[in-house]
């Protein structure tokens, strides 16, 4: 999996440049347009979330877990708008003293490992957009990557109260992946070899599930898949907004991706990082259909208490 180093790698390092560009408690992941690419970035996160809480069947006594949960732009929403009480887990040092400097409830830890007498029991738990980084590529070179999917749906089902569900957003590779042999940072630019070079680069340590079947079988015996629906075409409007907003001109902004670019000179990623930002290997991989991206939602799956 993607360990702390990593995930410091790639989401404390933009830390100020997101909160600056993005918004202070904005969500990192696709939002929701529900085919109407004229609404504002801002209003299709907010559909997700109320999409999300409904899903969920969240109300003001829940109480909820986030996993992965950024810089706190459904924990906002949870604390807001409907009341309830959230938890927020994550791996990126950055993203947690943000989310403590906005009062939410916080702890840097791997969700995929969490246990009860930690953190106690929850009515609804979410992931959005962590699960991509549970398996690494040499976790599924050695064949493991169904075991680590198996394991975390293990610990949502121990966290979980009778009758709750998990809300699972994630990417995954699409029907046009390609052997894994056939990436190479020396390919064409713009090819999926190359695309997909730039993916590993762009996010270490983390390998996608091959296709929500894969997650889905991963959770089966301890949940039921009740809903999904693909995000691909959201995904690649909420990317496209981002990197407006992104390049969007500010002189402290700009003073930051200045300081970056000496620190990676300095650690040889230059050219690399220069080429992702360029390029958006993760939006190209949508629009190819290297990737896909869905929204799924579970029901715990009472039977396995009663064979276990
Ligand atoms: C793409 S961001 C999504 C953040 C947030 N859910 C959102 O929608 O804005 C992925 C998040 O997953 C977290 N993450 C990845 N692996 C994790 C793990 N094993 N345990 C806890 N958090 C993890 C990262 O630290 C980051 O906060």
């Amino acid at each position: 999996m993607a360990n702390k180093k990593d995930l410091d790698q790639t989401y404390t390092a933009i830390d100020r440049i997101f909160r600056l560009s993005i918004g202070e408690m904005a969500d990192f992941s696709g939002a929701k347009y529900d085919g109407d690419f004229s609404r504002s970035l801002e209003y299709a996160q907010h559909e997700k979330h109320r999409y999300v809480a409904k899903s969920l069947n969240i109300t003001k006594d829940s109480r909820v877990l986030d996993m992965g949960c950024g810089w706190g732009g459904f924990m906002n929403f949870i604390k807001e708008e409907i009341g309830a009480s959230c938890l927020g887990l994550t791996m990126s040092r950055g993203q947690a003293l943000a989310c403590e400097r906005n009062g939410f409830d916080v702890l840097v830890k791997d969700c995929r490992k969490v246990t009860v007498d930690e953190i106690g029991k929850f009515d609804s738990i979410v992931c959005i957009g962590a699960l991509e980084h549970f398996c690494s590529i040499e976790e599924w070179k050695e064949g493991n990557q169904e075991r680590i999917y198996r394991e975390f749906f293990k610990t949502v089902y121990d966290l979980l109260l009778p009758g709750g569900k998990v809300y699972i957003q994630s990417m995954v590779f699409g029907e046009n992946m390609i052997d894994y042999k056939d990436i190479k940072i020396t390919a064409k630019k713009d090819t999926p070899s190359h695309l997909m070079a730039l993916m590993i680069k762009e996010f270490p340590g983390s390998w996608l599930p091959y296709g929500t079947k894969m997650i889905s079988r991963s959770a089966a015996p301890y949940f039921r898949l009740i809903s999904k629906n693909s995000g691909r075409l959201d995904y690649i409007e909420t990317i496209r907004q981002w990197r407006i907003r992104f390049r969007a001109f500010s002189i402290y902004k700009y003073a930051i991706y200045l300081s970056l670019l000496f620190k990676f000179l300095f650690k040889g990623q230059l050219k690399d990082r220069f080429t992702i930002f360029s390029t958006s290997p993760n939006k190209r991989c949508f629009e190819k259909g290297i990737m896909d991206h869905y929204r799924m939602v579970f029901e715990k799956n009472e039977d396995f208490l009663c064979n276990n």
